[in-house]
């Protein structure tokens, strides 16, 4: 059974036909409308969600299908003791599709290895959250026109920031790109991620932990919030939540042409004055995010008939 569990589960081959159906479901939504009429998506939220959950549960309705599940570990049986894979199980007598957030990295590929219908991972701890990836892929391809020869800095918490790790790995294989990783010493890039995907695969990348200086090379601006709910203790949290708070003033010197962007939510780290920049492109992922968790469903759903 085919799941989404790790960006690297696709080949770019596949991203390219994912991206080019959800560019197709926007330019044509009502050809979609009845797709999955009939089918379930069942969403099992362990850990908070505003935009995953909600735009998975958007992107089924508008395939003309159905939804059920729970948005917290505290309204399902996880509570009493129920383990992933019993849940899996369950729910796979239920549903057609599981979406499935989880605080426990590794989480959902235990849910796939036991479910019958597919899994996709909408987030396992600091690990990975590669449906966000998806919803970068279409918006750089969007904004861009393609992934080749871009300086891309990801800015922030990039230790526990599940996103980073997820779109560094799907970037990296591209051609002639650049990393540029502006965070803290305490929230440096996990050293298995340089030496797994940047040094292996010989991609240039530079750390730095001034924002301002490296802004000019940049052809895209990833900022990424501080992940209070990975922290051990208050007090460090505090301390570097506010490391990087992106204002007009300092996007002074960036290009024109730059793609400013976030996978939400925001805390502090892109004023809202930056907002009204046409080069802010935050709010766009969001939107893309619904549209490219179409095509997955769609391409999940069509494998599973296989
Ligand atoms: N980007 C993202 O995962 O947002 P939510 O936590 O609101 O789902």
């Amino acid at each position: 059974m085919r799941s989404l569990i790790d960006i690297l589960d696709f080949t770019v081959e596949e991203l390219d036909e994912l991206i080019d159906l959800a560019n197709d479901i926007i330019e044509n939504p009502e050809k979609y409308s009845e797709k999955c009429k009939g089918k379930k998506l069942a969403t099992l939220f362990f850990e908070p969600s505003t935009r995953t959950r909600l735009s998975f549960e958007a992107a089924m309705l508008e395939l003309g299908g159905s939804v059920l599940g729970f948005s917290e570990a505290n309204s399902s049986s996880a509570a009493k003791g129920e383990s992933v894979a019993d849940t899996a199980k369950t729910i796979s007598c239920y549903a057609d599709i599981i979406a499935m957030r989880h605080p426990k990295e590794g989480a959902p590929l235990v849910a796939a290895q036991n479910a019958t219908i597919p899994v996709i991972n909408a987030g396992d701890g600091g690990h990975n959250h590669p449906t966000q990836t998806l919803a970068d892929l279409l918006t750089i391809k969007r904004e861009k026109g393609g992934f080749d020869n871009l300086t891309v800095g990801f800015c922030g918490d990039l230790k526990f920031g599940r996103t980073v790790h997820s779109l560094i790995n799907a970037l990296s294989r591209y051609n002639g790109l650049k990393f540029v990783l502006i965070s803290p010493e305490e929230l440096k890039l996990p050293s298995y991620v340089k030496k797994d995907v940047l040094q292996q695969k010989n991609i240039p990348y530079e750390q730095t932990t001034d924002l301002e200086s490296v802004m000019p090379q940049l052809d895209i601006l990833y900022m990424t919030r501080v992940q209070r709910e990975r922290f051990f203790n208050e007090e460090d949290y505090l301390r570097l939540k506010d490391s990087y708070i992106l204002e007009p003033r300092k996007l002074r010197d960036a290009k024109p042409t730059l793609s400013i962007m976030h996978p939400l939510p925001r805390v502090n780290e892109i004023s809202v004055a930056v907002d009204d920049d046409p080069r802010a492109c935050y709010f766009k992922q969001v939107l893309n995010g619904k549209f490219i968790r179409m095509a997955l469903i769609l391409k999940l759903l069509e494998e599973a008939k296989k």
